[in-house]
């Protein structure tokens, strides 16, 4: 099933980004990650100061954080400089009471007593008012206020971060991102609480990215091989074993030979056409169209026709028990696409119910599960998956794929040592089977055994060189392994030569030249992997990606040249 593979194998390879991720304690990818990284292995001096710089001044304490007296007092009070001191300071004292217009009141004097070239304490007293204004909830006056401190010192983190925050708050979230990314930026990624902000509000906006852009987004299809592995991930697929019936011109018979010559953009249509021309089609003829006509909206990433054509099969009792399992697995699958594992398990169990002996129902389900990190319920499903169907290639491989999950899960060496060895069992049994390569790769990967699954990466390819999927992952090992990038984008531009469709690889480039600093390049791979998106979550992170490498971008342009770091190619 490369619909959900695609996310498995973005969720298991460890993707630089991934990690990333979990280094900042943040479950989603952050565009931003590569610089945090590239910090964060800096001397360990600075990122000591940085600490103690982040204590006060981070974003966990400023909720209703105002910015104190620094500058020594003047012997003369009645200058004007003094008297904006004195006012700002009475309107410190009412914050710290919270009388906030009172303070509100203090720092309108001290900003009228302030001559224009004290920048620095004027940009502090914005932020200060800002702060009551905050405490008040008056978030258009905060905006105002922040924006004033900002036109002073661009580098202030306090009040890029408050803005942000009533931003993200206002669901302004565009600016929310910029603000926050500066921040990042400012502290140089060393701020978890800010590093959170930025995580969240780059989801939010993903979403909101997403939704707007799936009313109108073109379906497109996928590549020809995608779909001929989608389709042989169904062992007992009841529309491929359709026995043709005496009047070959009817129903189901026209559908089938347009599959079997690759017309895969015709296939709905005459679907359409085919049950639409009979008032009363034969019931099993019209199921397998529908089943058909639902796969092919399935695969273009439009999910509600899809679920409308499976939901007429799943609710007939009449249709024939196959064709009813195989739309349920289908529909379980969606579901996770559009992150509903609830329902997703529903309909698995549905299935069993209908036929407990349907080794695709285990198959797909311990997918699901080792989507979910669901390691041991992976591991029965695979186990039972094989049973059901020993002589399949794909099942005997996801099952020594889940007990090596398992067995590392359980940190146990020997039971590891012993799942790569039972693993290898797979070459002799199926020496044909790619499924199987790719999955003892990975788990070479995931041990990191770099050389030895670049080896059996290079096996993959050899008896499979049109599968794209295939050189991405050997890009990624590696950028992993020797962190050779050259050599990753060698791999990956082969995959896009095998497969101009692969969303995957222009996605993976992409985040490769965000984390070189080229963005703009970054920006133009993301829009071609939208371009190809098929799910909500597929097109949700994408956005995300692409976003934050756009606020990168404004943000470089936005900042003193010498504050920034860690960008290169914004000038
Ligand atoms: C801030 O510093 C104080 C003492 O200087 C310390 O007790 C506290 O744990 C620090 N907080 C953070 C978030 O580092
Ligand atoms: C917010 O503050 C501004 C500036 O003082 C004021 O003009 C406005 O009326 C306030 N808005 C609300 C809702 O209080
Ligand atoms: C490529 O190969 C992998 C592993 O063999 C498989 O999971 C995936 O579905 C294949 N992709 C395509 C598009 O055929
Ligand atoms: C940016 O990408 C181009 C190719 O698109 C490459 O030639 C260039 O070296 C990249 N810049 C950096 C800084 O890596």
């Amino acid at each position: 099933m490369p619909v959900a593979n695609n996310t498995a194998s973005a969720v298991s390879t460890s993707l630089p980004k991934w990690q990333l991720a979990l280094v900042v304690g943040a479950p989603v990818a952050l565009g931003l990650g590569y610089i945090y990284y590239k910090n964060a292995n800096q001397s360990k001096s600075s990122r000591d100061n940085k600490g103690k710089k982040a204590n006060g001044s981070g974003a966990g304490d400023k909720q209703i954080s105002i910015d104190g007296d620094t500058t020594k007092k003047s012997d003369k009070p009645e200058t004007p400089a003094a008297l904006g001191h004195k006012y700002k300071l009475l309107g410190n004292q009412a914050f710290g009471t919270r009388k906030y217009d009172e303070a509100i009141y203090y720092y309108n004097l001290a900003i009228e007593h302030f001559p224009s070239n004290e920048e620095d304490e004027l940009a502090k007293t914005y932020q200060n008012r800002a702060a009551a204004y905050d405490a008040l909830e008056n978030y258009s006056a905060v905006k105002e206020d922040c924006t004033k401190a900002l036109e002073l010192n661009p580098t202030y983190i306090k009040a890029l971060l408050r803005r942000a925050r009533v931003m993200e708050k206002t669901n302004n979230l565009e600016v929310a991102l910029e603000d926050v990314t500066a921040a990042c930026i400012l502290e140089r990624f060393m701020d978890q609480s800010t590093l959170l902000m930025a995580d969240r509000v780059l989801k939010q906006l993903g979403k909101q990215h997403a939704q707007e852009y799936m009313i109108k987004r073109t379906p497109v299809m996928p590549s020809k091989h995608f779909i001929k592995t989608y389709f042989s991930s169904f062992r007992s697929d009841p529309t491929l074993n359709h026995k043709s019936t005496d009047d070959d011109n009817k129903g189901f018979s026209r559908v089938l030979e347009a599959f079997r010559e690759q017309k895969y953009d015709d296939i709905i249509k005459i679907c359409t056409e085919e049950i639409d021309q009979y008032d009363s089609i034969d019931i099993s003829d019209k199921m397998k169209l529908l089943l058909m006509r639902g796969t092919f909206y399935l695969l273009l990433g439009q999910h509600d026709k899809a679920i409308d054509d499976l939901e007429m099969i799943i609710s007939n009792e009449e249709a024939d028990k196959d064709v009813r399992v195989n739309a349920l697995i289908k529909r379980a699958t969606m579901y996770m696409q559009v992150e509903n594992p609830e329902k997703s398990f529903t309909d698995f169990d549905k299935a069993i119910s209908i036929n407990p002996d349907c080794g695709d129902i285990y198959h797909h389900r311990g997918q699901v599960n080792l989507l979910l990190d669901h390691v041991e319920e992976a591991r029965a499903d695979s186990k039972m998956a094989l049973k059901l169907n020993p002589n399949v290639g794909i099942a005997f491989a996801q099952k020594c794929y889940t007990d090596y999950r398992f067995a590392a899960m359980s940190r146990s060496k020997s039971d590891v040592d012993k799942a790569m060895a039972d693993f290898e069992r797979a070459f002799e049994l199926f020496p044909d089977c790619c499924e199987c390569y790719t999955l003892y790769a990975q788990m070479l990967c995931d041990s990191q055994m770099y050389e030895k699954a670049d080896l059996y990466f290079a096996k993959v390819i050899e008896k499979d060189p049109m599968n794209a999927t295939i050189y991405v992952h050997r890009g990624l090992l590696q950028l992993q392994w020797t962190g050779n990038v050259e050599k990753a984008i060698n791999y990956i531009n082969k995959a896009l030569k095998c497969d101009d469709k692969c969303e995957f690889g222009y996605e993976t480039l992409g985040t490769i030249e965000v984390q070189r600093g080229n963005l703009t390049d970054a920006i133009e791979l993301f829009d071609k992997a939208l371009a190809l998106a098929r799910t909500a979550l597929e097109v949700t992170h994408i956005f995300s990606l692409k976003d934050a490498a756009k606020a990168q971008l404004k943000v470089g342009k936005r900042l003193p040249k010498n504050s920034i770091f860690g960008i290169q190619g914004v000038s």
